[in-house]
């Protein structure tokens, strides 16, 4: 700046002045007056202008940091919209059916397909509900078949002795009419000898639902055991229906033989009955579950299938929807029940219109197979 060389200028004009001359004496007082006068004016210039700049650098810091701000506050309110859609609304969400649940409704959540990581909790989430309803179904369903159970034990047992000594009368009172030639007493005795017949079976069904039956466990393979089933049934396969089967040969379970061919042979019996227009398929599979211990046992069909609010009673021994000259309702009771005491499951999917797959699982044995029963009450 052009006050440097004035300042120069007065200082060294000052310095020619001695102290003993005095400033009044000095040859240059005017000059080093006119300078000082050009110093301050250009000073005060100097602060002018740099008040000048400094305002002007307080009005656009002023107006950066306005902007700042704003754009600070629009940032916020967006992270926390987003933050409120994408994170916080979902969690309250699942809080809310968390609560449901704790209530016993079992709601599964929205899962919209925009949102990321949330997705995949919802749908967690979401298998969670459907695992749990199904686990708190199958629960509710064996308390319920075991009450069932123990009644129908009671019963059973109550029934079959009375049962057994008409039966033994009846047949005692048979040969003697046969002797006497009396036709219709003899008629009229047949009659109830099949009815007492009928009764024992509904007896022995709800004594097998009941699991009360002695059981001769024998390490068995079970393509066998499927064998036997699918020449029992073939006679019963209508034309157009295809029945397949896939046991793999290493699967050797410990079982009653007689009673777990009977239990497959019901499923099948059913599944032949629910195609009621061929053409259809059943199959039987198997396979050995994740952890090999237990065999998966699957028999399914393209009937008819099964309506929802069925689902739940279909084990419950006497439900049917067949008229009584084609079902007791006792078939699934009886699986249920074979399966149960042999410490497997039985389950069942099914789709009205789509077919029914009854999943069976049994603990595998790691014998080799046995041709001698023990027997088990
Ligand atoms: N594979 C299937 N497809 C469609 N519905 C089925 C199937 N299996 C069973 N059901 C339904 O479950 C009900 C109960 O079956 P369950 O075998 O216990 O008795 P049932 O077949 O009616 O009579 P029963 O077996 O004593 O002769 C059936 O009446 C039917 O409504
Ligand atoms: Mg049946």
């Amino acid at each position: 700046m052009h006050c440097r060389p004035i300042r120069k200028k007065f200082k060294d004009t000052k310095k020619s002045c001695t102290a003993d001359i005095g400033v009044g004496g000095c040859p240059g007082q005017n000059e080093v007056r006119e300078l000082g006068q050009k110093l301050v004016s250009i000073t005060g210039d100097l602060v002018q202008f740099e008040q000048g700049k400094m305002a002007e650098f307080i009005e656009t810091f002023r107006s950066q940091l306005g902007k700042a701000i704003i754009f600070l506050v629009f940032l916020s309110l967006f992270t926390i919209t987003l933050l409120y859609t994408a994170i916080i609304k979902p969690l309250k969400m699942v809080e809310n059916a968390a609560i449901d649940i704790a209530a016993g409704t079992f709601s599964e959540l929205p899962v919209d397909e925009k949102k990321g990581e949330i997705r995949s909790i919802l749908r967690a989430f979401n298998r969670m509900v459907k695992e749990l309803e199904e686990q708190q179904e199958q629960l509710f369903q064996a308390k319920k078949l075991s009450s069932i159970g123990t009644l129908a034990s009671e019963t059973a047992h109550q029934i079959n002795n009375p049962l057994n000594n008409i039966a033994t009368s009846c047949q005692l009172a048979l040969s003697e009419a046969d002797k006497d030639h009396n036709p219709m007493v003899v008629r009229m005795l047949e009659t109830i000898n099949q009815e007492t017949e009928r009764a024992g079976e509904i007896v022995r069904g709800l004594l097998e639902f009941s699991r009360a039956q002695t059981f001769s466990l024998q390490a068995y393979p079970l393509h066998k055991v499927v064998s036997r089933v699918q020449q029992l049934v073939s006679s019963e396969v209508p034309a157009g229906i295809t029945l397949e089967v896939d046991i793999p040969q290493d699967i050797i379970l410990r079982i009653d033989v007689q009673k777990t061919v009977e239990a497959l042979l019901n499923l099948c019996i059913n599944a032949i009955q629910a195609i009621s227009e061929p053409p259809g398929r059943i199959s039987i599979k198997a396979d050995k579950d994740g952890s090999g211990n237990n065999a998966v046992i699957t028999v399914s069909d393209t009937g008819a299938g099964i309506e929802k609010e069925n689902l739940q009673k279909i084990f419950d021994p006497f439900f049917t929807t067949k008229n009584a000259e084609n079902g007791t309702g006792l078939g699934l009771a009886v699986v249920y029940g074979i399966i149960k005491k042999q410490h497997g499951t039985t389950r069942v999917d099914s789709e009205k219109g789509k077919g029914t797959r009854f999943t069976i699982t049994l603990p595998l044995s790691h014998e080799k197979e046995e041709t001698e029963p023990l027997i088990e009450s």
